[in-house]
């Protein structure tokens, strides 16, 4: 923990209490309030969590006004362009950048962890067909703590070594069969000639009647969304594992708590219906009319895509999102896509209007993620799920930090509570 030489004073009903004051390596400075319920006998109120750092990590910085991401210190836009994804897991992993031997025993031992329990092939056909995959992701991965009980012992560093592998390796593999299962396609298992974004690609969309070559620049293009999506500091997921992990549940449960808190629309659910919603604006005419929406308190349409929690300037990924979307349908030959189209021309007007400039409102990670997704032929289902196996390895390198932090305790936030003082039960006929 930083130096606390200074403190901040609060005042309250006569009393001074002192608050230190921790200088993180970059970013704003932290009121250390730990001991104020102690001394002073009050909370702290911040719904949402707007103006409270839950915990300490040296894993990722957001500059939210400054639209800076950087992962263990290196800009998101240099990894992008120099990095690829496995080396990326390695780095949120480990801290550092690996060594060519580093790399090498890394990238081997993730490939030989890429198949799943033959079992839970039985596991997966008992859900519907038509269930979303993110629905089905949340039940397996919860269930691989019933197939991989040698890494559930979260005091063993070794298990949860164990545990870090699998998880990265597998998530392909699990939303892979999570897709074939939905269009009813045999399960193609995992190829370790492949590098891990192609791998993923051919278990989507490789079919046993014939041969299926992954094309390389869609790989590339995949690796990229992957290392866009990896980390994120403490958003809501990555949260929610953490506070999960705090209880001491196995890696897999929080992980499963994760990718169920990513499904929702205000988070890792806004790629698919961003694309839903490009769909159906349909033409650049028609741009006004879903703006007017957006911006009219009585119609609660809002532009998906559009707006961050920490991000006051334009999201670092979505720039580089929107140079591989054009690379990816230049590639696929496909031209005047109307979808693109209405996106283009929609950031450009709204990021004239005064609604969106005034409330520093720019495009974010998954305004252009979904044109890239569908141009490589994933249904929208899968544009969650792709988001999810990305940051498996962000949330386990929080929940790895906040595991090995010797000061961790259980997360157990407080409540300004508002119903009704203690009373006395009424028996039922006198109610
Ligand atoms: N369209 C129209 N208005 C918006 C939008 C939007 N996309 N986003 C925010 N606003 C407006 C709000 O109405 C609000 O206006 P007000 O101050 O007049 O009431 C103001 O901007 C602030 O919005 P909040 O909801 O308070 O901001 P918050 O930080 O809580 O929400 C969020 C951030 C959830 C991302 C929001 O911008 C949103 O819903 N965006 C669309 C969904 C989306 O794209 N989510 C992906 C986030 S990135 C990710 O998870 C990978």
């Amino acid at each position: 923990m930083a130096d606390t030489k200074r403190v901040a004073r609060l005042e309250l009903d006569g009393k001074t209490y002192e608050l230190p004051v921790i200088s993180p390596s970059v970013g704003p400075d932290v009121l250390d309030i730990r001991k104020l319920y102690g001394e002073a006998g009050v909370f702290t109120y911040d719904p949402g969590f707007t103006s409270t750092a839950a915990c300490e990590s040296t894993i990722t910085y957001i500059d939210g006004d400054q639209g800076e991401l950087l992962y263990r210190g290196y800009p998101i836009e240099q990894l992008a362009e120099k990095s690829h994804y496995l080396e990326v897991c390695y780095l949120l992993l480990n801290g550092e950048l690996p060594d060519r031997e580093q790399m090498e025993t890394f990238e081997r031992t993730v490939t030989r962890h890429t198949m799943v329990h033959e079992q839970m092939h039985n596991f997966f056909r008992g859900f519907r067909r038509d269930a979303h995959p993110m629905a089905t992701m949340v039940g397996v991965v919860g269930a691989m703590s019933a197939f991989y009980h040698d890494s559930t012992d979260v005091t063993d560093p070794r298990q949860r070594e164990v545990a870090s592998f699998r998880l990265v390796a597998k998530l392909p593999t699990i939303a892979a069969m999570a897709y074939k299962y939905s269009i009813g396609q045999p399960f193609v298992y995992p190829r370790n000639d492949l590098g891990y974004a192609a791998n993923f690609l051919h278990m989507c969309f490789a079919v046993p009647a014939e041969p299926y070559h992954v094309p390389p620049e869609l790989a590339t293009a995949m690796d990229r969304i992957m290392m866009l999506h990896a980390d994120h500091e403490q958003n809501a997921s990555t949260s929610t594992v953490r506070l999960a992990g705090s209880s001491g549940a196995n890696p897999f449960a929080c992980i499963a708590a994760g990718i169920a808190c990513l499904w929702g629309p205000a988070h890792g659910g806004a790629n698919q219906a961003c694309l839903e919603m490009l769909r159906q604006i349909g033409s650049v005419e028609r741009i006004p009319e879903f703006i007017a929406r957006a911006k009219d308190k009585n119609d609660p349409f809002r532009l998906m895509g559009f707006g961050h929690r920490v991000y006051k300037n334009f999201d670092p990924r979505a720039k580089v999102m929107k140079q591989s979307a054009d690379e990816v349908l230049d590639l696929l030959g496909i031209h005047n896509n109307p979808t693109l189209q209405v996106a283009k021309e929609l950031e450009r007007i709204a990021l004239e209007d005064d609604y969106f400039v005034s409330k520093k409102l720019y495009p974010n990670v998954d305004f252009y993620s979904g044109i890239i997704l569908e141009a490589m032929g994933f249904p929208t289902s899968m544009f969650t799920p792709i988001f999810a196996l990305s940051r498996t390895v962000g949330w386990i390198s929080q929940w790895k930090e906040m595991i090995s932090d010797p000061s961790g305790r259980i997360g157990r936030p407080r409540q300004l509570y508002t119903g009704a003082p203690a009373r006395d039960y009424v028996e039922v006929d006198n109610r």
